[in-house]
């Protein structure tokens, strides 16, 4: 999500707000806009597109003002259109407010709202922000926004002003991140540091809960709205360190950015364990029409497609086949009205997957896309949409978008089989629990990295490593290998444990690297023998396992356990060690890891 900034203090607030809005532009946005309180007139500002659209439209506005909020959006809810940019504005336009996440309850309160004889311009979730605190304005800013915080459920990084209060500004933090600067002349509060940096190196990391009331000074009140005491700590990074918000690179930023992101992902689909998709839904009788799927998709989105096959055909009995979409759009493939096509790309402009999507359309099958951008050309055409909520992903090499795109098409999958009684109410119940875990499971692994960090120092200088796997770890072992190979060009080949003996185990010898995922137990036993057989020529495994492996402890040369979920999660979690040795090695070899050569993050030509 792309983040707020707002201000108050001697400074043009305009500057300092755009100012910090140019430095959250690294993190990806469809639109910007602003609220500035000039001799106590409120104008607001916004416009879709680029950062540079708005700051165009700036210069026909002579505004004075030392107070305003600003935000630069990367949408949820609502294409990226001028109606739909932040701020909003409380229907009488004495409330404004910008929002960075997600209020999960907003159609409710929207609806409550509407009944109430409010009315809405927007199709955003963040609207119903700013109606409900000026439903509960009585004359005192901080009063409504307490009352209103306890009706919202999600997450929410919060700007507010009223022209009513020209001098007052409230700020709030649930989930999204928000930071409040202390300068010489007033407060910035912003998304992350690089947007206040410029003005200070003094922040309080708001807590979630806390609320800022920037009225003579600064006051924080907690969840329950007692006034506390935050400390204010001195931020020593470098604007160009602090755009990766202390990471080294933004591939490794993301990778530890997937439990979030993965929280984020469920969060608008799950809700009190019951999947709602919204618009994005299929009706039982739109299902039970349905008699082909295709996933088509390119590069690690169709690696995702794999594992999005195996759940349709497990939870569904639909058959499916994974395309790659620069073969699927001259394959002349077998298309009607009951065939369902599920697109994925984390960019939404992929040139090939998009021409898939007209090729379907144009032969009368249903479309939906599985995507992180919302307002992308594949997002506009597609008839539904399914949205990853990753997050804005730089890094050329995919790692939050893949895990959030599998477990996306996890859930459309499992609402199939609900919808269509293929599975019980209690097994879902089931499967939504691991479900639920899987973001602690991930920050597990994430919290032990010494293992992978000291395998990649060995294997950098290989030219060749072999990737195995069994079922959903043999497509596991495929994402594994594209991304050894796009950001430390080692030669990496992933290969179903089974085949192997057909030919390719001639290539093994003496140390040998071969990372095995061994994670599906009802053919572990299997696994294991294909491991023991690549070990006995000379292979030094990297074996990455779920229960059952005990063996490979003795055999493997390193032997990494996995927190334990259900055999059809696996693919979740057995990524995560790839995509960290990947980057690790990449590191040892020195390499650009965020920009491989020869690649692009979004591959908009055939
Ligand atoms: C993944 O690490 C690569 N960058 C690449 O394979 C990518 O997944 C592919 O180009 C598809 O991109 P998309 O998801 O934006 O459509
Ligand atoms: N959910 C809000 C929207 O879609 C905010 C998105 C963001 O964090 O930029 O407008």
């Amino acid at each position: 999500m792309c983040g707020i900034v707002c201000y108050k203090g001697s400074l043009d607030a305009k500057n300092v707000i755009i100012e910090g809005l140019e430095r959250l532009e690294y993190r990806g946005y469809d639109s910007a806009g602003v609220s500035l309180i000039d001799n106590g007139k409120m104008e607001t500002i916004k416009r879709s597109g680029k950062l540079s659209n708005l700051k165009d439209t700036l210069k026909d506005y002579k505004i004075n003002s030392n107070i305003g909020i600003g935000h630069i959006r990367w949408a949820t809810h609502g294409a990226p259109t001028d109606i739909n940019s932040h701020p909003h504005l409380s229907n009488d336009g004495n409330i404004s407010i910008v929002h960075n996440g997600i209020i999960e309850n907003f159609k409710e309160l929207k609806d409550e709202l509407i009944e109430e004889g409010y009315h809405f311009v927007s199709s955003t979730d963040t609207e119903v922000i700013a109606v409900l605190i000026s439903k509960y304005y009585n004359g005192d800013l901080l009063e409504a926004v307490q009352k209103a915080r306890k009706d919202l459920k999600g997450s929410y990084a919060l700007g507010v002003l009223a022209q009513s209060e020209p001098d007052r500004l409230i700020c709030l933090r649930e989930e999204s991140p928000l930071i409040l600067g202390i300068t010489d002349n007033g407060v910035i509060l912003g998304s992350d540091i690089p947007s206040l940096l410029k003005y200070t190196n003094n922040v309080i990391y708001l807590e979630n809960g806390d609320l800022v009331d920037c009225k003579n000074g600064y006051t924080i009140y907690d969840s329950n709205d007692n006034v506390v005491d935050r400390e204010i700590k001195e931020i020593k990074w470098s604007l160009e360190d602090a755009s990766k918000e202390g990471y080294d690179h933004f591939m490794i930023k993301e990778i530890f950015e997937q439990p979030k992101a993965i929280s984020d992902c469920l969060r608008n689909k799950v809700i009190d364990k019951k999947i709602d998709l919204g618009d994005a839904s299929f009706s039982k009788e739109e299902i039970e029409k349905i008699n082909r799927i295709y996933i088509v998709a390119c590069g690690t989105a169709n690696y995702a497609g794999n594992i999005g096959k195996y759940c349709f055909e497990k939870f569904t009995q639909i058959p499916v086949t994974n395309e790659i979409a620069s073969e699927f759009r001259y394959a002349d493939p077998i298309i009607d009205e009951n065939t369902l096509l599920i697109l994925v790309s984390q960019s939404g402009e992929t040139a090939d997957t998009l021409a898939a999507l007209r090729e379907g359309k144009k032969h009368g099958a249903t479309t939906v896309v599985v995507t992180n951008v919302v307002g992308s050309s594949i997002d506009r055409e597609a008839d539904k949409s399914i949205y990853c909520l990753a997050g804005p992903e730089i890094a050329v090499a995919s790692t939050k978008a893949y895990t959030t795109q599998v477990m996306s098409l996890y859930i459309l999958a499992l609402d199939f089989a609900i919808k269509t009684n293929k599975i019980s109410q209690e097994k879902l119940d089931d499967i939504l629990n691991e479900i639920i875990k899987l973001p602690q499971k991930i920050q597990e692994i994430l919290d032990n990295t010494d293992i992978i960090k000291k395998y990649a120092k060995e294997i950098k200088d290989y030219e060749s490593v072999f990737y195995i796997g069994r079922g959903l770890d043999y497509y596991s072992v495929i994402e594994g290998a594209l991304k050894l190979k796009e950001v430390s060009y080692i030669h990496a080949e992933s290969f179903a444990a089974g085949e192997l003996k057909h030919g390719t185990i001639a290539l093994i010898e003496k140390d040998t690297p071969v990372i095995a995922v061994a994670t599906q137990e009802k053919i572990i036993d299997k696994t294991i023998s294909n491991v023991e057989e690549v070990i006995s020529r000379g292979a030094k495994v990297f074996a990455i396992c779920g229960k059952s492996c005990e063996k490979l402890e003795e055999s493997s040369y390193i032997y990494y356990r996995l927190p334990d979920t259900i055999d059809s999660l696996y693919p979740i979690l057995t990524v995560i060690p790839e995509q960290l040795l990947a980057y690790y090695t990449s590191l040892e070899k020195g390499l650009d890891v965020d920009k491989p050569r020869n690649l692009a993050k979004s591959v908009t030509v055939e």
